[in-house]
């Protein structure tokens, strides 16, 4: 049965401006989540404390956080590679991290230059020191569905790696199609394999639209039961050390779609959709949303 409410969790601040060639002022980065933030979403991933030499476009994440205007009852979770970026983002006032590795060995050395297992125990003192500190902490896997460098991912390996985090203390497992090439009975067999091992209330699903699948392949998960989905306004994004990886699935066409259905997102999807054409606009391109096309036409 769906859901009858979803969480939409809005990674566009982080995921959708991480790729990005140009630099994006500080100011504008924090203009948009101060506007997503008036939209009625519940959770915007705000930046990413990653190292500058690997993403240059969000070093400047601490001046983000700290501009930012952090409205009671939404969460403002942050990426952090390890320690370093815990320490960085505790150090401005973060109270939700995410750490992130994948289910595949090569896409995780390119992306993070450690295994699996090695990023794995780097995490844990990040999750020690989040428990003393009471912070929470979601855990992404990236390549659930495909690796850019490996090919196919066996589901044992995104079972393993998704029962780890939620063992180490991550409270939500975000399932990542990193390259978007997944497709709905894949999608449905990966959620379903992982969500026999990790309760369905602690899965999200995280799908880029590289290959046009990623609405159908949210609609395959909800009707598996998962409830949170992360998506991208104006479907930006993309992971600079996944070769191919194109923008996240839009939060403007998730957010129609989700209405349509008569699932509840608490989303003004009108305020959303400008945040979107203006994101746009500040990188100089379309919406890449359809609805939010579609409503500027209307
Ligand atoms: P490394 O070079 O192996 O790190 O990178 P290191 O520990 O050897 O340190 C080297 C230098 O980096 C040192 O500085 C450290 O201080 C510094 P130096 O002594 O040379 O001056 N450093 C840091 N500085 C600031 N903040 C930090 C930090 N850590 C080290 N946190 C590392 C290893 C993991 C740091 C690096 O590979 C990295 O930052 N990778 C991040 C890549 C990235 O951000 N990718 C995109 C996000 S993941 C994604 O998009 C997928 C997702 O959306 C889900 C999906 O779609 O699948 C989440
Ligand atoms: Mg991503």
């Amino acid at each position: 049965a769906l859901p009858p409410s979803v969480r939409i969790v809005e990674v566009g601040p982080r995921d959708g401006l991480q790729n990005e060639k140009t630099l994006v002022p500080t100011a504008a980065k924090i203009e948009l989540v101060d506007r997503l933030s008036a939209t009625g979403l519940q959770t915007i991933e705000a930046t990413s404390f990653v190292s500058p030499k690997w993403v240059p476009q969000l070093a400047d994440a601490a001046e983000v956080f700290s501009g930012i205007d952090r409205r009671p009852g939404i969460a403002y979770p942050v990426l952090v590679p390890n320690l370093q970026g815990y320490e960085r983002a505790r150090a401005v006032g973060a109270e939700e991290v995410a750490v992130f590795t994948a289910a595949s060995e090569a896409f995780n050395r390119k992306n993070t230059n450690a295994g699996i297992d090695e990023s794995l125990q780097r995490f844990a003192p990040v999750l020690e020191r989040a428990q003393v500190d009471g912070t929470k902490v979601r855990g992404y896997v990236s390549t659930v569905l495909g690796c850019p460098y490996q090919g196919e991912v066996p589901l044992a390996d995104v079972v393993r790696v998704a029962k780890a985090l939620h063992a180490m203390g991550c409270y939500e497992i975000s399932l990542g199609d990193t390259i978007g090439v997944g497709t709905p009975d894949k999608a449905r067999a990966m959620l379903r394999a992982v969500a026999a091992e990790v309760p369905m209330p602690a899965l999200a699903v995280h799908f880029h639209d590289t290959w046009g699948q990623a609405l159908a392949n949210i609609l395959a998960c909800l009707e598996e039961g998962v409830a949170v989905v992360d998506s991208a306004v104006s479907g930006a994004g993309g992971c600079p050390y996944a070769k191919g990886a194109s923008g996240n699935v839009a939060s403007e066409d998730v957010v129609y779609m989700l209405h349509g259905m008569g699932i509840d997102t608490g989303i003004d999807l009108d305020r959303l959709a400008d945040t979107g054409r203006w994101l746009a606009g500040l990188l100089g391109r379309e919406t890449g949303s359809k609805a939010g096309r579609a409503l500027a036409a209307a």
